[in-house]
């Protein structure tokens, strides 16, 4: 399979990026107190507010992916197992009407359109994305905190994990015509990682709404794992007592833990995870534990073993 490696930790606004587009901390929104319940619980919204730029402190550090390279390079298998297939197939994708229902162990189920989703505070993020085929990319990404959205629903003491779901269209996904993945497409976190404000749910990169091929019009991003678990166009996110069934784990569970952390020394089965080639670059550099966010997150797995839970 091929994961793809977010970019990473957010990295620090002044670690990082290129170009102006950087880290514009757009906070387009804010979502009042709104009440929750479907219609005033999720604030209006209002669109993509003016990037601010902050300027690297070194920018040979870590540059920002070409935009033409992390969006013509691209998995999403349901518009084919090619990495050009999604470019090539995701335009004929439907983004509106868009939903995504939030349900399972929650006291207030809910059921919020893309235009709500819109009006969360979104900032940019700067992540690191290593996906598990061995490459990278550092992507600017225009989201906000998946724990905002989850809590609103207000998770039952019952809810420990969080199952997530993609679209399925029979009619512009050719790729779900064939038995790959065990449709639709699904993955899982434990409640405390999609608690954690790394991850994210993405409207965005580069500035602009989300191109088709890269999980318009919202998909999930958790820069400290494997690209595979970072999900594209859901469409329900469930709060669930025991740990989900994710679609790549079912297919070979030998190669794909539920965990999927980055870990540079643990190996997968026809991939190396000790070094990385960040796309762009000639010379492969190593790979960091939780692809460099660590600090903020190895607490999270404090005694566990992650050869174990891989
Ligand atoms: N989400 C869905 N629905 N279908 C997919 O095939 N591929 C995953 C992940 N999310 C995938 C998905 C994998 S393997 C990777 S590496 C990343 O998306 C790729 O994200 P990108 O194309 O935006 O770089």
């Amino acid at each position: 399979m091929l994961i793809f490696s977010r970019p990473a930790s957010h990295l620090r606004e002044s670690a990082v990026t290129p170009r102006d587009l950087v880290l514009s901390r757009r906070t387009l929104l804010a979502g009042g107190a709104a009440a929750l319940a479907m219609g005033t619980a999720f604030p209006a919204a209002a669109g993509f507010g003016a990037p601010t730029t902050v300027k690297p402190a070194d920018a040979a550090a870590d540059t920002v992916t070409p935009f033409k390279s992390s969006t013509t390079y691209n998995n999403f298998y349901e518009f084919g197992p090619g990495k050009s297939d999604p470019s090539r197939y995701a335009n004929a994708l439907p983004l509106r009407p868009w939903q995504v229902v939030v349900d399972g162990e929650v006291a207030k189920p809910a059921t919020v359109g893309i235009e709500d989703l819109l009006r969360f505070p979104l900032e940019e993020r700067v992540y690191r994305l290593r996906c598990v085929e061995g490459w990278s990319m550092v992507i600017p990404w225009t989201g906000f905190a998946l724990a905002e959205l989850l809590k609103r629903v207000e998770p039952t003491s019952r809810a420990k994990y969080v199952a997530f779901q993609t679209a399925l269209d029979m009619k512009t996904m050719p790729g779900i015509r064939y038995p790959l993945l065990d449709w639709p497409y699904t993955e899982g976190l434990r409640l405390d990682e999609a608690m954690h404000p790394l991850a994210i749910l993405a409207v965005g990169m580069y500035g602009d709404p989300l191109p088709p091929q890269n999980g318009a019009p919202i998909r999930l991003v958790v820069p400290w794992k494997y690209g595979f678990k970072s999900i594209k166009s859901v469409v329900r996110i469930t709060l669930v007592k025991d740990q989900p069934p994710t679609a790549w784990n079912r297919l070979q569970p030998d190669e794909y833990g539920f965990y999927a952390n980055v870990n540079p020394d643990v190996s997968h089965p026809r991939w190396s995870q000790a070094t990385e080639r960040r796309v762009g670059d000639f010379f492969r550099r190593k790979t960091l534990p939780f692809n460099g966010y660590g600090e903020e997150v190895a607490s999270l797995y404090a005694g566990m073993d992650l050869r174990a839970h891989y």
